[in-house]
């Protein structure tokens, strides 16, 4: 059996079928504020300095343990730059989760909160679930934008909140885990009032597709 530091174990966890629910989500924000450090951090427990800017979109996948049910999250880290903007939007339709990452130490990116959740809203699901976080918070002293901020900005856009650093590994699983948690009560809650669509359901219990001609997986 292979073992967590077996190499082929991504593979393995890639292709398994054996899964509960299959929850497509989307790191979105500005380039540079940390969405793949954050991903890299999560599914690998890896951190580099280095900066490669992500050229279009990229997945990972990650299994986790939620109310006894297996979630298969397939996790796809768009890139910031303005020029890929029509290739990562024709991947928002489907997605059940979005973190919206700002970077605490640059004022740009914040402002760009309200344009990201515009996108969110004009090309994914209505009933889709929304984390805003402030990456890099261990740089306080470059900090540009007090938490309380990114708090109340959260509050307006009617999402929840995290600051977190990849960097330092703060609050990372735990951005996941709340999104998962959301995701699944909100799927419960449909499910209650039998409000949930043929479409959606089908994207959260079966492995979800891509759009046509999409890239590699990284994992
Ligand atoms: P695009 O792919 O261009 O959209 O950028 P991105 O959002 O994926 O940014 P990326 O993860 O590549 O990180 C950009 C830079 O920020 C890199 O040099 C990272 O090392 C650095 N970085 C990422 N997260 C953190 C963090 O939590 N703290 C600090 N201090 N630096 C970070
Ligand atoms: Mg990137």
């Amino acid at each position: 059996m292979a073992s967590a530091s077996d190499p082929r174990q991504p593979q393995k966890d890639a292709a398994d079928q054996s899964f509960d629910y299959m929850f497509k989500l989307l790191i979105i924000g500005n380039s540079s504020v940390g969405k793949t450090s954050f991903l890299f951090r999560y599914a690998d427990d890896s951190f580099t300095s280095a900066f490669v800017s992500t050229v279009g979109i990229d997945f990972k996948v990650k299994t986790v343990y939620r109310n006894e049910k297996r979630v298969k999250l397939q996790i796809w880290d768009t890139a910031g730059q303005e020029r890929y903007r029509t290739i990562t939007t024709a991947y928002y339709r489907g997605a059940m989760g979005f973190l919206l990452m700002y970077d605490i130490a640059n004022m740009e990116s914040f402002n760009a909160v309200q344009d990201w959740a515009t996108q969110i809203k004009t090309y994914s699901w209505d009933n889709t679930q929304v984390i805003l976080v402030g990456n890099k918070c261990d740089l306080e002293d470059d900090r540009v934008i007090p938490a309380e901020d990114g708090r109340r900005l959260a509050e307006e856009l009617g999402f929840e909140f995290f600051e977190a650093s990849a960097k330092e590994n703060i609050n990372v699983k735990q951005v996941f885990e709340r999104l998962v948690d959301v995701i699944c009560d909100k799927m419960n809650e449909s499910l209650d009032n039998g409000q949930l669509t043929a479409s959606a359901n089908k994207s959260a219990l079966l492995s979800e597709t891509a759009p046509e001609g999409q890239g590699n997986c990284s994992c």
